[in-house]
Formats: C-alpha cells, structure tokens, sequence
C-alpha cells in the first residue's frame, strides 16, 4: 500500500505509539483521524499536524462514539483505509494480593478497553473499507493494524488482566484476517517490548530500570518511533497479513 493520501484512524494517537505513528505517516502525505479521549493533546497535535490531522473525542468501548467518529472522518477526507489501534492501558495487580483478592470490575474494564475497545474500532472500521475502490489488482482496499504486548506471551506478576486483554488481540488476529480477506483488507498486530512511552514512564524509575536491564540487545528501552516504522511497514508490505510482530530487543521478560 502506498500510504501517501491514504486516509487512516488512529486510536491513542493522541500519545505515544500512536502519537508517533501519526507524525511518521501524515508526513508519508497520509491523512490521519486521531481517536482518543485525550482531548487536551489529541487537538493539540492535530493541530500541529495541520490540515492533514483531525481529532475525534472518542471512548473505544462505545459503539456510538466510535461510529459517529467514523462518520466524522469519512465526511472529511473521504473514507478510511488504515485503522491503527493503539489505545490501551496497563494494568498491575496480582491475582491474590495484600487486599485480597483481584477486584473482578477492574479485571473486566482492562479487558474492556484493550481488546473490546480494538474490536469495537477495526469491525467498525473494516465495515467503510468495504466500500473502498480496490487500489491494486488483487482487491486490496484496507488495512488493519492492532498492539498486543510481550506480556501477551510473558506476562509478568500482576499482568493478569493486561496479559488476557493483549492474548486475546493475538489471538483473534488471525480469524479477523481470514473473516475479511475477500474483502481485501489485512490484519496484523505489533507486539511492543518496553517502548519509552508515557505508559511506561508511570511506572517509576527503578521499574524501568530492571525492565531495560532485561533487554536483550540493544540495553534500552524502546522508542516510539520505532514501532511507527514497524507500523509503516505493515501498511506498505502486501504479503504481511494475519500476523502479530514482536518488536522487543529480543526481551523474554521475567516474572518481575
Ligand atoms: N509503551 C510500552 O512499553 C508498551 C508495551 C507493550 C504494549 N503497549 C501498548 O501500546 C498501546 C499504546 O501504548 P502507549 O505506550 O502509547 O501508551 P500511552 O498511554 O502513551 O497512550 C495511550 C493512549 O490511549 C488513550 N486511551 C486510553 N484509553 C482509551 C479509550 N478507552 N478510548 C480512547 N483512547 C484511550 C490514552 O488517552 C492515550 O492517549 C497500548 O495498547 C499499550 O498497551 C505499550
């Protein structure tokens, strides 16, 4: 896919990866509707992004935000082809811990968030890509990309909640790519490591300094742009479909 004057959503995009992805790709010549709940940044860097960026106040688990959002953005640049999600939190608590046991609500609003909130958006999404004039011969017409999480894969002490939401975006990763080949939209997922994001920052010096010491190679954290350029890549690259990607400096993580 050629992403210059392709239209994309980007949910997060307001921080972080998505923030970073949305700069690699409105200078690429895309046009990016930034979903978030974030408004206080999410206009700022629309605004700064200028007329190529929109910002939508949208809460992924609502179906009526996220559809009028998606109205939104067709009415302004025309249709969507690329739908990044990227809006996610983080979670930390153990199964049985100090005060008991896990709260069940806060277990279901993770769950909520990371991985309805991801299907919420791409079924959505994937619905106007449909209506979009194929852009090579093989009926491509969308693509679809979502963020899981090594802990995904080794989720650390009190990553339960967290670990099922990003096993789940994994998990349906590849049936969403079978469900919508005809149609000829992909569907791919990244797997970040330990991004230098403001998620991570929240956790304190002292833990990202034993993460980072972790790490593979190279001894780092992350960058964000780093999974932009990732993200690029599944958006340009044809033959990536119903694939999840890990980018994490080679990190197995440990139980904490
Ligand atoms: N930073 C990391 O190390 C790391 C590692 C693995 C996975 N991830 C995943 O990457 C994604 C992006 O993380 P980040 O590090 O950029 O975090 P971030 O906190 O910088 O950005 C997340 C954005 O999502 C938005 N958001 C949260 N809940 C929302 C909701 N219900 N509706 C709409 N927007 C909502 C926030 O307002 C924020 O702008 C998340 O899904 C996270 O789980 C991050």
């Amino acid at each position: 896919m050629d992403i210059n004057d392709k239209i994309a959503i980007i949910t997060g995009g307001a921080s972080g990866l998505g923030e970073a992805t949305a700069r690699r790709i409105t200078g690429m010549g895309a046009k990016v509707a930034i979903f978030d709940l974030n408004e206080d940044k999410g206009r700022a860097l629309a605004t700064e992004l200028g007329e190529n960026a929109m910002f939508q106040k949208v809460n992924v688990t609502s179906e009526e935000e996220v559809a009028s959002a998606i109205a939104a953005t067709v009415a302004q640049f025309g249709g969507i082809h690329i739908c990044c999600n990227f809006a996610g939190i983080g979670s930390a608590i153990r199964t049985v811990g100090r005060n008991g046991p896990h709260p069940l609500d806060r277990f279901r609003f993770v769950i909520e968030i990371n991985l309805i909130g991801t299907f919420n958006v791409l079924r959505l999404a994937a619905a106007e890509m449909v209506k979009n004039e194929p852009y090579n011969q093989y009926g491509g017409r969308g693509c679809i990309i979502n963020t899981a999480s090594v802990a995904a894969f080794e989720g650390q002490i009190g990553q339960a909640a967290y670990s099922a939401s990003k096993g789940g975006v994994v998990g349906m990763t590849l049936p969403i790519a079978r469900d919508l080949a005809s149609m000829g939209i992909r569907v791919n997922t990244i797997v970040p490591g330990l991004i230098n994001t403001p998620l991570l920052q929240g956790a304190g010096q002292q833990v990202i300094d034993s993460l980072a010491a972790q790490v593979l190679n190279p001894k780092r954290l992350g960058e964000a742009d780093e999974i932009a350029h990732v993200a690029v890549m599944l958006m340009e690259n044809e033959y990536m479909n119903g694939e999840s990607v890990r980018m994490d400096g080679g990190i197995r993580m440990q139980p904490k």
